[in-house]
């Protein structure tokens, strides 16, 4: 049995990973450390709660006794580190938290692989280090995609956070051997996704009739990657990369906003059998400031070394994700009017 530890595993890649690995890695025993922040939902693994391959420890990333604590007492053999703070617009109304997580977070989990390897000298161990494209900035429409190689020119504070965790787990590679994989990767959607994210928000607000915002022009572009694609990706490079590297994970779909918010109007009214079209629910609002023009994916080097390329493509995984929404509205609707964090206070209040 691999003991995998995945931080992070209640949000929405990692609730995702859970059960991909769940699913595809039968002697994988998984621990997923979770603070359950607004944007972790434990009811995402209800199905796992008495499984003997899954377990849920409740905390946080910036404890080190804990940490101390599930590594001495479970030894593990790697880590998917996702635990983050991971939406840009909060980071803008409130950058704090951004460093405590996900640089003070991450250092912290550095140091407790770090002490785990030395306790247990020629033992494997591999931590998967999960980050964002958009350390590398923003790019004009004609600019070349990015590489590994690009240098890091963060814009939002979400994305400096993300910047200094990279160089942390670089850091503690070149610096202490420490077999660390970094990954960066595009814009998910799929399944289980928090609607703050512009996918899930834009489909809750067509069924709730409610206007769609589309900062500036709906110009920006994103490449869009779908989650299960990201989890194959994530498992591969714990497997197969190599430590010190980086690997960037992308979709191969770059669309811009308007095209994204276009197919989901369409999609959502065809599935739902609306007549007048939510086109007319569309609000060009006031932009994000500091919003980056375009993030694109350079995933040569990740499909040669690692094996990986994207399998599904945008317009089958965006239907569909809309049908997962709409066959969960259950779920939707816990999270949208907060009742899901009552039956978190419920479950794990003391
Ligand atoms: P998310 O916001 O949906 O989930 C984050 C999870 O981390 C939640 O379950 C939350 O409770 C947990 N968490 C937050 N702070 C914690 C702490 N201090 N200790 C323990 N747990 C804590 O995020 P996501 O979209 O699933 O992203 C996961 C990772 O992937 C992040 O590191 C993010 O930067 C990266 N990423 C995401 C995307 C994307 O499109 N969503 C793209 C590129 C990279
Ligand atoms: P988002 O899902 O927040 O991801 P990120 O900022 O990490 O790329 O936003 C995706 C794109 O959609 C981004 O260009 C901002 C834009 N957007 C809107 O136009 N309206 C919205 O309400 C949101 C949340 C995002």
């Amino acid at each position: 049995m691999e003991k995998i530890l995945i931080t992070g595993g209640s949000g929405f890649i990692g609730s995702n990973l859970v059960k991909y690995i769940h699913k595809n890695k039968p002697d994988w025993h998984i621990f997923n450390l979770d603070a359950l922040t607004y944007a972790g939902n434990p009811r995402n693994h209800q199905a796992l709660e008495n499984d003997s391959r899954y377990r849920f420890i409740h905390g946080d990333i910036t404890d080190s006794a804990l940490l101390k604590k599930i590594f001495t007492e479970h030894e593990f053999d790697g880590v998917f580190h996702l635990a983050a703070e991971s939406h840009v617009d909060r980071s803008i109304s409130g950058p704090e938290v951004f460093l405590t997580t996900n640089v003070m977070g991450t250092f912290k989990l550095l140091e407790a692989g770090l002490n785990h390897t030395r306790n247990h000298p020629g033992k494997a161990f591999k931590f998967v280090h999960v980050s964002t494209d958009e350390v590398y900035g923003s790019l004009g429409f004609d600019e070349p995609a990015f590489t590994e190689e690009t240098a890091y020119d963060p814009s939002s504070p979400y994305s400096a956070s993300k910047a200094s965790s990279d160089h942390f787990a670089k850091a503690y590679h070149r610096t202490y051997g420490l077999p660390v994989v970094v990954t960066n990767c595009s814009n998910n959607y799929g399944p289980y996704q928090f609607p703050e994210k512009l996918i899930p928000l834009i489909i809750l607000n067509i069924l709730d009739g409610k206007a769609l915002p589309v900062y500036g022009k709906g110009e920006n572009v994103r490449d869009w990657l779908y989650v299960e694609d990201h989890c194959e990706a994530l498992v591969r490079a714990f497997e197969k990369g190599n430590p010190g590297e980086t690997y960037n994970i992308g979709g191969g779909e770059e669309k811009n906003n308007l095209q994204v918010v276009h197919a989901l109007c369409d999609l959502v009214d065809q599935k739902t059998g609306r007549k007048k079209s939510s086109r007319e629910l569309i609000r060009f609002v006031k932009d994000r400031p500091g919003h980056d023009i375009r993030y694109a994916i350079n995933s040569d080097k990740t499909e040669k070394s690692i094996g990986f390329k994207a399998r599904f493509s945008f317009e089958k995984a965006l239907s569909k994700t809309i049908d997962w929404y709409l066959d969960n509205m259950d779920w939707t609707r816990s999270v949208q009017t907060g009742e899901y964090q009552q039956w978190i206070q419920k479950q794990y209040s003391s």
